[in-house]
């Protein structure tokens, strides 16, 4: 373990990047992706991920998962140094990064019903089975605010909206200590996305889990998250509460954000 550490907020901090860079590819002519970022994220702490398209949101997103590997920089969760990829990470390292995606259809497998997709964590980090496994599957659909019966469904029997539900209950089931959202509304229904949010929201307060909450709705982030980072072209330019996003953004390039958007958040509450 390393010594005590402190994201800026004061918490604990559970997941910290020092300096991590992505380049694509081995001879990528755009530069890199991600470019020495650093930032930490406390225990109980939801970050926003704010930035343009192609600013390198997904390609963090998708580093801290351990599905794309660290060209250079480190990544520490409680101290620990992650591995670069997930083959290389233990099991419960594994467990304990959970990531959803934009799109809910292709992340999650056709052929399998969704009692058995919510069920796989459950057998392979926990172990459970028979009537312990039932049960937990039907406790989280339930937590996710879908009948038990819709465990018998396969994802093409589902919504959008339900799939995307389907995708948050299986990442709760691993127990994750932090939670990737990628834009897990944008690909839904305006009217899909006040429900989901207020889910995730209650989800954030009820479990205390750690959110990386990746958006382009700033007043979404304002109104979902503790702390912002801005990515501009690859590069971290701001890391600040929220409320000091607003008053006294440091970049120009987040002036600019703050600029009014049309958002989601006018009709949450
Ligand atoms: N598989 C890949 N191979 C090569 N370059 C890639 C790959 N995926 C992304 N990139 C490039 O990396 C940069 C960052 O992409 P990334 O997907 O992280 O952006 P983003 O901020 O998530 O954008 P969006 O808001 O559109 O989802 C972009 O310039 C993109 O073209
Ligand atoms: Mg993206």
């Amino acid at each position: 373990m390393g010594g005590p550490m402190q994201s800026p907020l004061g918490q604990t901090s559970l997941v910290t990047l020092e300096g991590v860079t992505h380049v694509y590819g081995a001879n990528a002519s755009g530069g890199p992706a991600l470019n020495a970022v650093s930032f930490s994220i406390g225990a109980g702490e939801t970050v926003a991920v704010i930035g343009e398209s192609g600013s390198g949101k997904s390609t963090l997103a998708r580093i801290l998962a351990g599905l794309l590997p660290v060209t250079r920089g480190t990544i520490r969760l409680r101290g620990e140094t992650l591995a670069g990829t997930t083959q290389h990470r233990s099991s419960d390292l594994l467990r304990r990064i959970q990531i959803i995606f934009q799109n809910p259809g292709s992340s999650l497998n056709p052929r399998h019903r969704v009692s058995t997709i919510i069920g796989r964590p459950l057998q392979h980090f926990f172990g459970l089975s028979g009537a312990a496994l039932a049960d937990r599957v039907e406790t989280l659909l339930g937590e996710v605010r879908l009948p038990g019966h819709y465990g018998e469904r396969y994802p093409s029997e589902l919504s959008g909206g339900e799939r995307q539900r389907v995708a948050i209950a299986r990442a709760l089931a691993a127990e994750p200590d932090l939670l990737i959202c990628d834009e897990v509304t944008s690909a839904l229904d305006v009217s899909v996305q006040a429900a989901l949010l207020s889910l995730l929201k209650d989800v954030q307060k009820r479990t205390g889990v750690s959110m990386l909450f990746i958006t382009h709705d700033l007043a979404l982030a304002r109104w979902f998250a503790d702390r912002a980072i801005v990515l501009f072209r690859g590069t971290l330019c701001e890391d600040t509460a929220i409320p000091e996003l607003y008053e006294r953004p440091r970049h120009p390039y987040t002036a600019s954000l703050i600029e009014a958007v049309p958002s989601i958040a006018r009709s949450l509450t």
